[in-house]
């Protein structure tokens, strides 16, 4: 196992296309940072993020999601194995069990693109729109067994112009949420 002296160790879970996660390797390739990410572990074979991470040489894993105790049963197993401190989860579409959450106590965040407690779940971007809302955001927050309900740690806004729709307003959003989601990974590693 790599060791990373003074440095946390992270592991991502994903889904899908994974530009989260390619941002927070990004900035965990400065010197100043304060965390690694040690892993990677998607429920879906075909995530576009996989792909980064094994370029990138980081250890990434496919477990299939047949069902939620065997998927988190072998995750817990690697997450072990790989020594990981802290679990990020970026456009990860599966609801982890209370018993998996209560391993890693406040030691799990999830990054939603809505102003949470706003919009919790799925279509945020659609939502906001449709309710003529003038901003929107992202927001980084604590993962509990209630969904999209943790402790909020940052959260950062964007206007919703006349002109906007659901992909710009996408967009929009994704780009502060790669600068969000490094921060707020300190805030909660610094408060540590
Ligand atoms: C992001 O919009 C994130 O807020 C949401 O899912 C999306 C994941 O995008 N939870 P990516 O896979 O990080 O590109």
């Amino acid at each position: 196992m790599e060791r990373y002296p003074g440095k946390k160790r992270i592991a991502v879970f994903i889904s899908g296309r994974g530009s989260n996660l390619k941002s927070l390797i990004k900035h965990s390739k400065q010197k100043k940072a304060l965390f690694k990410i040690v892993l990677v572990i998607s429920n879906n074979p075909d995530a576009e993020g996989l792909k980064y991470a094994s370029k990138l040489e980081i250890r990434n894993y496919r477990i299939n999601y047949k069902d939620k105790l065997t998927f988190e049963n072998q995750s817990l197993k690697l997450l072990k194995k790989h020594n990981v401190d802290m679990i990020c989860l970026a456009g990860f579409m599966k609801i982890l069990s209370k018993k998996f959450i209560s391993k890693f106590p406040g030691l799990i965040l999830n990054i939603h693109p809505s102003l949470l407690p706003k919009y919790k779940g799925l279509k945020t971007h659609e939502r906001a729109i449709k309710n003529k809302d003038k901003f929107a955001g992202a927001s980084i927050h604590k993962v509990t067994d209630k969904l999209d309900s943790g402790k909020v740690i940052l959260q950062k806004k964007v206007r919703i112009l006349k002109s906007d729709n659901v992909n710009s307003l996408k967009k929009k959003i994704l780009k502060i949420e790669h600068k969000l989601y490094p921060k707020a990974i300190d805030i909660l590693l610094s408060s540590l």
